[in-house]
């Protein structure tokens, strides 16, 4: 069975509901378990550190992991930016190397910078040595007989955006365009990840980073104890 993760924090579950649209679509793919991480502040300590041990070491089971934040000051929320700083030890170990990845986001402007959110998510992927799935959809809602319920009405080709006005009810947002845009992402990336897995995971070596096992060992700490509270 190939396993996929959906990690993501939503404020006011606009951008929940695109995660759950994305967590259909891998779900659609035979073969294909997916389990959904909702981020939230409970899972953040008052030293801005994460507290979820568990699920970090959930996560390294996965073969495939999509991230998705609300696009706060144009970049991903301070919940899940605590998350990423959490994953200090699983970046040491190269515990996601090897492993698929993917990201969206949902804010309240067309552009509203979140490109940088999706730019931040495709270096963090980068840094833990992981290949990243584009959107895979042409851009819609550019010609004269367009519409707003376009897939890929925001012409993202990083993965999935979605724009939902910020006074808005949220069970009336994304729009149905940016939920099959959502849906059809989720499916991309699990028959990637599916097609991947088939033929056995494929392990590069880990090489240990000399100037992390110096700062770690001057500090007196495990890299798995860094950046995570109890
Ligand atoms: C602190 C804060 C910062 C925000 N920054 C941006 C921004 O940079 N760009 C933008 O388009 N919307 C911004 N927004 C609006 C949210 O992205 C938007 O309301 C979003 O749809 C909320 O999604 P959610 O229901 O998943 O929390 C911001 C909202 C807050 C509260």
């Amino acid at each position: 069975m190939t396993k996929v993760a959906i990690v993501y924090h939503s404020g006011g579950n606009r951008t929940g509901r695109q995660a759950e649209a994305i967590a259909r679509g891998c779900a659609s793919v035979p073969g294909v378990e997916t389990r959904t991480y909702s981020l939230s502040a409970s899972q953040v300590g008052p030293d801005m550190r994460w507290r979820d041990r568990e699920m970090m070491e959930e996560l390294k089971e996965m073969d495939g992991i999509i991230f998705g934040s609300v696009t706060y000051f144009g970049t991903v929320s301070a919940v899940f930016k605590s998350f990423l700083e959490g994953t200090f030890g699983l970046w040491y170990d190269q515990s996601f190397k090897d492993k698929w990845a993917g990201g969206f986001t949902n804010s309240g402007s067309f552009n509203g910078d979140k490109q940088v959110t999706l730019m931040m998510l495709l270096t963090y992927a980068a840094q833990m040595g992981m290949f990243w799935v584009p959107m895979g959809d042409h851009p819609g809602a550019n010609h004269a007989e367009a519409s707003q319920d376009d897939i890929n009405r925001l012409g993202a080709f990083l993965g999935p955006m979605a724009m939902s006005e910020p006074d808005s009810d949220p069970s009336q947002f994304p729009t149905p365009g940016d939920i099959l845009t959502a849906e059809r992402y989720g499916e991309r990336f699990a028959s990637v990840v599916r097609h991947w897995t088939r033929e056995g995971n494929y392990v590069t070596p880990r090489a240990v980073d000399a100037a992390a096992t110096a700062a770690l060992k001057k500090a007196g700490i495990s890299a798995s104890d860094a950046f995570l509270t109890s």
